[in-house]
């Protein structure tokens, strides 16, 4: 299928899922996670990114939490998250996004019916009484506390080992049952659940048309797969 083709199609669709992953954000120059630069190339998830870390040593989690916070705040949406709010504002009620990024540069973008299906580094959440909250302060004190009953405060993301929030889980088979397009922006495709999302779009007769730097697990089962920076193919397409 060529780019025209695909244009033509996304225009005709009648319902529009999208998933993104670490790729869309690296045009921001937010580091992904795995590739010759990616984050767990550096550090090692099972000590920064579990429950068990958390329990072990939560200044150390908080630290890097801290780290990428810092730098994340730095960092402005580019062409392919505007492109993706600009479509979700041409055509609100048969548009939803699904994003692994927990940076929260799709709303930042103007995005409002999305997944942060992995959480927002922007949220967080008491492990005492479970309330979440949104949080923009950097730094962050090394272990913030609860305002409200003084237990220990963790980041608002899903860690390796924890499961997805029910209603994003329900939300997302929704999305991907119901569209007749999937697009698949900068996710490496190995992370479950969203790693078998463009096969469950698939399955249900949607055309899956991904856009990412080089191909992936999924390439072969898509339609079209491009490959191209996000910034430059995202605005391109839509
Ligand atoms: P990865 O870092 O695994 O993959 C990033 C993908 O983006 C790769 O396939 C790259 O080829 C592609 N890519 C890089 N730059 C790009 C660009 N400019 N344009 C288009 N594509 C580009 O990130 P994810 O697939 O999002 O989970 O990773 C999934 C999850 O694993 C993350 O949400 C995170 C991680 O561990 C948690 O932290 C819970």
């Amino acid at each position: 299928m060529s780019l025209l083709k695909a244009r033509s199609r996304i225009a005709a669709a009648r319902a529009i899922t999208v998933l993104t992953g670490a790729g869309i954000s690296a045009d921001s120059g937010v580091p992904t996670f795995r590739g010759t630069e990616g984050l767990w190339r550096s550090y090692r998830a099972e000590d920064l990114a579990t429950p068990e870390a958390f329990e072990r040593d939560p200044r150390l989690v908080w630290e890097w939490y801290n780290w990428r916070r810092e730098l994340i705040a730095t960092k402005q949406p580019n062409p392919a998250h505007l492109a993706l709010a600009e479509l979700e504002r041409s055509r609100p009620d048969t548009f939803w996004l699904i994003t692994q990024n927990v940076d929260g540069l799709h709303r930042a973008a103007g995005s409002r019916r999305l997944s942060e299906i992995h959480g927002n580094i922007w949220k967080v959440r008491c492990t005492g009484c479970a309330v979440i909250t949104d949080n923009h302060e950097v730094p962050l004190p090394l272990l913030p506390m609860c305002l409200q009953c003084g237990e220990l405060l963790r980041p608002h993301i899903v860690w390796f080992g924890e499961s997805l929030r029910e209603e994003d889980l329900r939300h997302c088979d929704e999305a991907l049952r119901d569209c007749d397009l999937l697009l698949v922006i900068g996710t490496s495709g190995v992370v479950y659940p969203a790693a078998g999302f463009a096969s469950i779009a698939k399955e249900a007769g949607a055309l899956v048309i991904e856009i990412n730097l080089e191909t992936t697990p999924q390439s072969d089962l898509v339609d079209l797969s491009l490959q191209g920076r996000a910034k430059d193919l995202v605005p391109l397409l839509l």
